[in-house]
């Protein structure tokens, strides 16, 4: 059976220093989508984005609030967390947050999806255009709440979040089409194929899927390897710590490890 504990810190980074002196820059690409994905997000400064999202971000990094937080995916246990030890431990962080804040100014989708909420504030990045439409998934009511302050907060009211298992969610919603599919929950091979599965059936060929931490552990790795190798993906771009896919079948199949 395929090892589902993430990887040690210095697997990780010996891991990244690998993808980092492999990883490519635009002039060893040949492809003009990855071309202009280079050009118009990685390499755009990020600063700019968002910067209301991380004053959020420091707020909840230093509440002593003590919430319920349910462990899917491991024990199925509700454990009682400090919001700060959740603010630390599992959002993107603002690089990523901001990659992801870039893609949705490049790629203008109008209807996203995320699975894994948590607080809320890489979705504050997703619906950082207020003509995009977000449909967010989590399974912990209580971080749930949390994150609906945050979007408060931030006067974002075109956020909609559904909770509960994905197991029990997923499948209604996706009978919905996105244009932008962010899978951040759950980082296992079975489930993480399981809802590339589930919503690719309603998706249409511009759909973009990004799934995060594709290098967190050995079964991450597989579901990205599986994936890159799925007859309907085309494009994939690995940026280590996320990884995006098209399934456009007008477009080559190729798979880019770019630096960011
Ligand atoms: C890594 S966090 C998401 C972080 C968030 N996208 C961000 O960057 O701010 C993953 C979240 O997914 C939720 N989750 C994991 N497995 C789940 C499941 N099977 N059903 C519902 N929620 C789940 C967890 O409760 C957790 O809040």
């Amino acid at each position: 059976m395929i090892d589902e504990k993430p990887y040690s810190r210095l697997t990780i980074l010996l891991k990244y220093l690998r993808y980092y002196f492999s990883s490519k820059g635009k002039h060893s690409v040949h492809s003009p989508l990855v071309f202009d994905f280079i050009n118009q997000v990685v390499n755009v400064a990020h600063n700019a984005i968002n910067p209301s999202a991380e004053y959020e971000r420091k707020r909840l990094e230093s509440s002593q609030k003590t919430i319920d937080f349910i462990d899917f995916g491991k024990s199925g246990k509700t454990y009682q967390k400090k919001i700060k030890s959740i603010a630390k431990n599992s959002l993107k962080s603002r690089k990523y947050a901001q990659l992801l804040g870039k893609i949705v100014q490049h790629l203008k989708p109008k209807r996203i999806i995320e699975l894994g909420t948590s607080l809320g504030v890489t979705t504050s990045y997703l619906a950082y255009d207020k003509s995009v439409s977000v449909t967010t998934l989590e399974g912990s009511e209580q971080v749930a709440q949390e994150a609906q302050q945050v979007w408060k907060n931030l006067k974002l009211s075109q956020i909609k979040c559904i909770t509960g298992d994905f197991n029990h969610t997923l499948n209604e919603v996706a009978k919905e089409s996105f244009d932008l599919v962010y899978i951040d929950g759950n980082h296992r091979c079975e489930p993480t194929l399981a809802y590339f599965d589930t919503l690719t059936k309603n998706s249409h060929k511009k759909t973009i899927f990004i799934f995060d931490d594709i290098h967190y552990s050995p079964s991450m790795e597989k579901a990205w390897k599986q994936i890159k190798n799925r007859p309907e993906v085309s494009i994939t771009i690995d940026l280590f710590f996320i990884g995006i896919v098209w399934i456009d079948p007008s477009l080559s199949k190729e798979n880019f490890v770019l630096r960011y």
